[in-house]
């Protein structure tokens, strides 16, 4: 099953398409998008085989591809591997019609997607993501950029893809730790806008021997869970898809997909990345709806359902006990979720229900960091 959804902005309009096995596709909608200068593949190490098998598809089907690979992890969304892309580019001779496309998570989606918005004053853009989180989040939206040795995600640029093709068979070999931080921005989705996905998610966390990490389940030969789960993931892509729609430069609504980011963002700072970001955003929506249940805005049964559905996806919620609570509230005022002097909290009414808050009080926070209880 393949779900094709559509984002429109005030600018441009670009079909994300979700399902398993959709790569097999990729040479078809290139050409339909008229993408026929030359391809740029820009892969995560870990996808080399993947990407062999996509330029050979693509050679065949007439297109000229190139191919180069990306050290894994968060410490190559730096200038030096930005700089290290441009050169292959340039050395190689990019046009203006040519096209890069990212193979991998968010890694390669976020400095793939800023060297297609920068080199040439930009350049047409594919995203193939490879990760959970990549699917449902990073590889929507046009958020591009690299890291600056003082803050993460600081340099960038709004970049919206030509195409984004999601193919779930591609997470069959996520590492599990991996799919769980991926699985906390789905669960996310469900709370800041589909009470449906919500719902659907602790539907097939009940069902007979489920294990959320389980590989195999997106496998070729798995094909009727996989086309549930391949559901699943395409109704949280839709909430990404709906929101950047309306709100293209987060401006307004785009904010409510930073639920749980405000203390998830410090919590993953001060323990210097040793928690992967979906883990803290698990902490982080706990703290936030917590707050909301101080501020008499949900019931403690909301906070009591996420945190079982969130645990059923093999996701802790509990402040890391080596936490610094007083590093966290002073890292709070720092986050780019701050608008004129007020930090902007986005609290759960509801199970599909978001609202922002900036008057959130300060001893509340600080109240909330102080123990794990409702
Ligand atoms: N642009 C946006 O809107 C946006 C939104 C959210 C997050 N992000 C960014 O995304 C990044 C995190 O992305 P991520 O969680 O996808 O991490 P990632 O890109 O680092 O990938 C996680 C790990 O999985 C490996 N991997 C990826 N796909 C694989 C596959 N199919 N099989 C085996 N291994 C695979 C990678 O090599 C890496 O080790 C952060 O830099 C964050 O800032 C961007």
């Amino acid at each position: 099953m393949t779900t094709t959804l559509t984002v429109t902005t005030s600018t441009t309009s670009y079909p994300v398409i979700v399902g398993a096995g959709v790569l097999s596709t990729l040479a078809g909608h290139l050409a339909a998008l008229e993408l026929r200068g030359t391809l740029w593949l820009i892969a995560d190490e870990h996808l080399i085989a993947v990407a062999e098998h996509i330029a050979g598809m693509l050679s065949t089907a007439g297109f000229r591809v190139r191919i180069t690979t990306i050290p894994s992890g968060e410490q190559s969304k730096s200038f030096n591997e930005l700089h290290r892309l441009y050169d292959w580019m340039i050395e190689n001779g990019i046009e203006r019609r040519d096209a890069v496309l990212a193979l991998g998570g968010g890694v390669v989606g976020d400095l793939a997607g800023f060297a297609a918005a920068t080199i040439l004053r930009g350049v047409a853009l594919v995203q193939l993501p490879s990760t959970l989180l990549a699917m449902v989040d990073a590889a929507v939206g046009g958020k591009t950029g690299i890291n600056h040795p003082l803050g993460k995600n600081l340099i960038g640029a709004f970049h919206q893809p030509r195409l984004v093709l999601a193919d779930t068979h591609l997470l069959a070999t996520l590492p599990p730790r991996e799919l769980r931080a991926g699985w906390a921005e789905v669960i996310k989705h469900g709370i800041i806008r589909d009470a449906e996905l919500f719902f659907a998610l602790e539907e097939l966390a009940s069902s007979q021997g489920w294990h959320a990490t389980n590989a195999a389940y997106w496998d070729a030969q798995n094909i009727e869970l996989t086309t549930k789960l391949t559901a699943i993931i395409a109704r949280a892509v839709a909430v990404k898809v709906e929101v950047v729609s309306r709100d293209e430069f987060e401006r307004g609504e785009r904010i409510t997909l930073n639920y749980g980011h405000t203390i998830g963002h410090a919590i993953e700072q001060l323990l210097g990345y040793r928690l992967l970001h979906g883990e803290c955003v698990a902490i982080g929506m706990d703290a936030a709806a917590r707050i909301a249940v101080a501020l008499g805005l949900c019931p403690p049964a909301l906070v009591e359902r996420q945190r079982k559905l969130l645990a059923a996806y093999g996701l802790s919620t509990a402040l890391p006990t080596d936490l610094d609570r007083d590093a966290v509230l002073a890292l709070i005022g720092r986050d780019k979720k701050v608008q004129a002097g007020k930090v902007r909290w986005i609290l759960p009414t509801a199970i599909g229900q978001v609202v922002v808050r900036s008057d959130v009080p300060f001893d509340v926070v600080e109240a909330v960091l102080a123990s794990d209880q409702v």
